[in-house]
């Protein structure tokens, strides 16, 4: 028997066996390739594990295919921690594409008594790129802005429509007020300010969705700067597709049944990783049963049930640990409100709170969202209402719940018999 191979990727910036939906994002992203002066930048954004980084990957080529240079990198926060950093981060990637281009310059020079005029040609790699930045007057983002300028000046012949500079993780940035470093307002500032000047130079930036906030709270002009794409969970048949087609395209003769793919997609809530995650399981449960019997028929529906358990202590536990007792009271009160895998206020959540023993006031119910933004259980968006920042973080804390009950009543059970008994 060939070896079959688990076609399925689950795991961060994993490039999936087939990428599905997202044909809406990939036609918006061209509009944004064709414009001429760039007017808007952006913001790819959504939950833990939605897909941003492998769609951000998924437009390098188109890029380069559109004749756009594209540079950039993961960002992290030692990346942000002042403007030279930043700034030093941008040259560096912006040296990847520059260093093969060669200018030259005629400079005077004395020798003896006879002054010449010689051929200087300087590589534009990170040494110079950097020299050019310690040696320009003025503030880090000046001399930014002076780098970027020398750089399209030398490249705005050769045929290139521009440069993307594409930034993942970017929510890591923030401004440091207290040390008086604003790394994020230099990065929306110099960008501002050369797609003035008519440089093609367009900024997308790929993080979660405290990302845009944030931007719009360093520079209010952030707003319109930028395009936002949310990226979704997958609709029902992208989901499908998600499960079926890399099945497909491994050609081998396994196969999930229609009940297991509707399964699938319901308790993944056509979430990306989720996918990945109960179809590699999946696979592989059948995989093992394969070397046991040459027609492994599995019971879907405890499969993955299984699987959730699995997920639960994988993804979730983790997160849920780090919580405290108090936190995950108002974490469930919020689980069991109607809207909680949506939006809530936090009205809805003070009123829902009032059954409990111990209640929980409007201004300490602000205060315990603003750890759990903090702690990335939680966000706020951009109309003051708060959404899980988890996928499926609802559904988990209800199958807690459901799960902790049924363990209570068989203590309850096993307490009466043994009462009983005696
Ligand atoms: N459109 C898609 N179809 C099928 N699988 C996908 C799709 N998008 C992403 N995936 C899979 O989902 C998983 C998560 O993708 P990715 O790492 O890009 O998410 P992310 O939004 O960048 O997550 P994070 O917020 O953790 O950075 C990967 O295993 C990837 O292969
Ligand atoms: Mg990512």
């Amino acid at each position: 028997m060939s070896t079959i191979s688990n076609p399925f990727r689950p795991g961060a910036g994993h490039r999936p066996p087939y990428l599905a939906g997202r044909f809406q994002e990939i036609e918006g992203f061209k509009k944004l390739l064709n414009q001429e002066v760039i007017v808007d930048n952006l913001v790819l954004t959504g939950l833990r594990g939605v897909g941003k980084t492998v769609l951000l990957d998924e437009f390098r080529p188109l890029s380069i295919e559109a004749g756009w240079l594209w540079v950039g990198t993961e960002l992290s926060e030692s990346t942000c921690v002042s403007e030279d950093t930043i700034a030093l981060r941008l040259i560096t990637d912006l040296a990847v594409v520059t260093s093969g281009i060669i200018i030259s310059s005629e400079v005077q020079k004395t020798f003896g008594f006879s002054r010449v005029e010689k051929r200087i040609e300087t590589q534009l790699d990170y040494y110079t790129l950097k020299s050019v930045y310690e040696e320009l007057p003025g503030l880090s983002s000046d001399k930014l802005k002076g780098v970027l300028e020398l750089v399209w000046s030398c490249i705005q012949n050769k045929g290139y429509r521009g440069i993307i500079f594409a930034y993942d993780e970017a929510q890591t940035m923030s401004d440091q007020a207290q040390k008086e470093q604003y790394p994020l307002s230099l990065l929306l500032e110099v960008f501002q300010s050369i797609q003035r000047k008519n440089i093609p130079f367009m900024l997308i930036l790929t993080g979660l969705p405290t990302l845009f906030p944030k931007l719009v709270e360093a520079r209010t002009f952030a707003e319109r700067m930028f395009s936002v794409m949310f990226l979704d969970r997958l609709g029902k048949k992208d989901s499908r597709d998600a499960i079926v087609e890399p099945v497909k395209k491994s050609h081998c003769l396994v196969k999930f049944s229609t009940n297991a793919i509707d399964e699938i997609v319901k308790s993944s809530g056509g979430y990306p990783y989720f996918i990945q995650y109960i179809c590699k399981e999946a696979f592989d449960m059948y995989l093992q049963e394969l070397k046991i019997t040459q027609d492994p028929q599995i019971d879907y529906r405890k499969a993955v049930e299984e699987i959730t358990r699995k997920l639960d202590n994988d993804f979730f536990a983790g997160r849920w640990a780090r919580a405290t007792d108090r936190q995950r009271e108002l974490l469930h009160v919020i689980a069991n409100l109607n809207t909680s895998d949506e939006e809530f206020s936090v009205q809805e959540v003070v009123e829902a709170a009032r059954k409990l023993k111990k209640p929980f006031s409007s201004s300490h119910v602000n205060q315990m969202l603003n750890t759990l933004t903090l702690m990335g259980l939680v966000y706020k968006n951009r109309h003051g209402r708060y959404s899980f920042a988890v996928p499926l973080l609802g559904e988990y804390i209800r199958r807690q719940e459901r799960e902790s009950m049924k363990r209570k009543g068989q203590m309850e059970l096993f307490t009466r018999d043994d009462f009983n008994r005696q």
